[in-house]
């Protein structure tokens, strides 16, 4: 039977998960790194997947999904979120016909920067993107730790945060602070996660002044952005300030190699690095130093 890449429908999303849970984990644990993923309901695929139809590609193997293909745009940028095969069906070129489509899709829609975040020690993946015109930039690293350790490491906060909701977020000023991070607006997905009952939204403040934002959810902590280089640092000890009050035993953050001084308040603070990724773009953007993605499907 042949394997036809078709739009993704509502109910293939669950499977799509599974298998992507699946292909993480064998990847992660044949690395040596042990399980990375588990299954979650596929909460932002659905809402991608609602705002975009053309974003998100099955392989279709007579009814049965053999792999899955995910992007979103924001205004210039395409983000391929997820591109997984199954474990059993790799290497027979399903992946490259799937980032096919998914080009298709920046193409559509006039996007012309591509990026995305993989996982640096998988070979295929970036060579599959490479030969795209999907280039390495730098690495990011999933860091954490446990909550009883930074609890006994932690300064003064130098800034202060307040929460935010969908009736205070003043979307002009996310949308300038996110222009100056990542040269998009990503209000579309404030909004998700302004909706999100399991995530909590923060604005950032040096006295009078809003220098920033950061959601965190279940002791994880990003998106976290910032307005200049200068306030990352201050902005990210806030933000691991506040997730120590949490009950969550593990602290967790998402840091960039291109921001020295986030990844030196996380070295600070006793995180330990627990898996390294790595942005590809086909071509640079962004002030990385200001910006701490959420994880490699929402960046
Ligand atoms: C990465 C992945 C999606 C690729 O899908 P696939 O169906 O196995 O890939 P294809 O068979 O279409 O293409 C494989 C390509 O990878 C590249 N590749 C494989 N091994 C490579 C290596 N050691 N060095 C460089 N390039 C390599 C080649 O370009 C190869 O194509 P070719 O054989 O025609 O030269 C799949 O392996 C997968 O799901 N991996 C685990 C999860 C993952 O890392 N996903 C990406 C997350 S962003």
């Amino acid at each position: 039977m042949v394997v036809v890449c078709r739009p993704a429908r509502m109910d293939d999303l669950k499977r799509a998960e599974e298998i992507v849970v699946a292909s993480i984990n064998e990847l992660t644990e044949r690395r040596g790194f042990g399980k990375m993923a588990s299954s979650r309901p596929p909460n932002f695929q659905a809402f991608s997947l609602r705002d975009d139809t053309e974003g998100l590609w099955v392989a279709d193997d007579d009814g049965e999904i053999a792999g899955f293909a995910w992007s979103w745009v924001c205004g210039e940028l395409w983000f391929l979120a997820q591109l997984f095969v199954a474990p059993d069906r790799q290497s027979d070129g399903i992946g490259n016909e799937l980032i096919r489509k998914t080009f298709a899709h920046a193409q559509l829609r006039g996007a012309s920067i591509k990026a995305l975040i993989t996982f640096t020690f998988n070979n295929a993946s970036q060579g599959l993107y490479i030969r795209h015109g999907i280039f390495p930039r730098f690495p990011i690293y999933m860091v954490s730790v446990p909550r009883d350790r930074l609890t006994s490491r932690l300064a003064a906060a130098r800034l202060h945060l307040e929460p935010m909701n969908m009736k205070t977020a003043r979307f002009d000023e996310l949308a300038l602070i996110d222009a100056n991070a990542l040269s998009v607006s990503r209000e579309k997905h404030h909004r998700y996660l302004l909706g999100d009952s399991t995530t909590s939204a923060f604005t950032i403040h040096a006295g009078g002044e809003y220098v920033g934002y950061v959601y965190i959810s279940d002791g994880h902590i990003g998106p976290l952005a910032v307005r200049r280089p200068d306030l990352v640092g201050p902005a990210f000890t806030a933000a691991l300030s506040f997730a120590a009050e949490s009950s969550s035993p593990i602290i967790s953050a998402f840091v960039p190699g291109a921001s020295e001084p986030a990844l030196k308040i996380a070295t600070d603070h006793g995180m330990r690095i627990t898996f390294p990724m790595l942005l590809m773009s086909n071509r640079q953007f962004g002030d990385w130093i200001c910006y701490l993605p959420r994880n490699p499907g929402f960046m």
